[in-house]
């Protein structure tokens, strides 16, 4: 399939190296036809390698910090102006946990950092499409994808405070989505990804074991970043304009299993 999104234009969150999903979605969605703007963190600009990427799409960078309605706002208006027209869609791929960066544990949080879990991995969610509403700034039948995990309806050891800014991101999904529905025809969607290395994942204490154990768990395995990207492209095409206010596993069967054969011969007896 090619050109799935030929003559679309969007703002990409969330690009911080190539491991990133977010990088995976950029190239492909450039593959596809796409033009975008891609948007980071200030502190993760400095990095310059969101540089690299942008000059194989062709395109320009934005900072914003994802929490900050006024950053938001330039973002939305610029990428309006820079791409020449109303946005068709948003992939917000962004999430940080200081709690969990820092290594405390879900029961001796820090309060303040919880709340900054909150706002950069949920709220930031809600920033971006109150503003895009309030611009105007997506065009009918637009479609908005966040980035989330399935600790938001399971407990998971070491995912900390993330577990409930993911629980809310998808509420606003469902939330936003009735009301942006209703208003342009918006879609909005969260896609709920396998266990994947990138910065974010591998700040999870204990990831490897976690990885190995959702692998072994999924009749399909991981599902790596790639395919996670070309599954966003999916939900950003004309193929899927039905679709809205839904949690979509993309985890290689992990969500409806209880317990596979690879695992319970982990547990027998010699
Ligand atoms: N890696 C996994 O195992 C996994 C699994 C399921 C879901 N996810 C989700 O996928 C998304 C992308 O993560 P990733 O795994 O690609 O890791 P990543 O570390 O490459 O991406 C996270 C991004 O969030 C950005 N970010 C952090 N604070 C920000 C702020 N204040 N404003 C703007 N951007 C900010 C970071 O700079 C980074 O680019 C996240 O929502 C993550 O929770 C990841």
């Amino acid at each position: 399939m090619n050109n799935l999104l030929q003559g679309k234009r969007g703002i990409i969150f969330g690009a911080l190296d190539e491991n990133s999903i977010a990088w995976k979605v950029a190239l492909k969605a450039h593959e596809q036809g796409a033009r975008f703007t891609l948007t980071n963190a200030p502190v993760a600009l400095r990095m310059g390698e969101i540089n690299k990427l942008a000059q194989h799409c062709n395109t320009t960078v934005i900072g914003a910090d994802a929490t900050s309605v006024e950053d938001l706002e330039k973002l939305v208006q610029q990428s309006v102006e820079q791409l020449g027209g109303k946005l068709d869609f948003v992939l917000h791929s962004v999430g940080m946990s200081p709690n969990v960066r820092k290594g405390k544990t879900y029961t001796d949080i820090n309060y303040e950092w919880f709340q900054k879990t909150i706002d950069i991995s949920a709220l930031s969610l809600h920033k971006t499409l109150q503003v895009c509403t309030k611009h105007d700034a997506l065009n009918e039948w637009g479609s908005v994808v966040a980035l989330t995990y399935i600790a938001a309806q399971r407990a998971f050891p070491g995912y900390g405070d993330m577990a409930d800014a993911k629980a809310m991101l998808e509420s606003i999904v469902r939330s936003f989505g009735y009301y942006y529905g209703n208003l342009k025809k918006v879609r909005v969607n969260a896609v709920s990804q396998s266990p994947t290395m990138t910065t974010a994942g591998s700040g999870i204490k204990g990831f490897d074991s976690f990885f190995g154990f959702a692998d072994k768990m999924s009749p399909l395995g991981n599902a790596p970043a790639e395919n996670c990207a070309d599954y966003c492209i999916t939900l950003f095409s004309d193929l899927t304009r039905y679709v809205t206010m839904q949690t979509l596993y993309h985890d290689g069967g992990f969500s409806n299993i209880g317990v596979s054969e690879a695992v319970m011969n982990e547990f027998g007896k010699e």
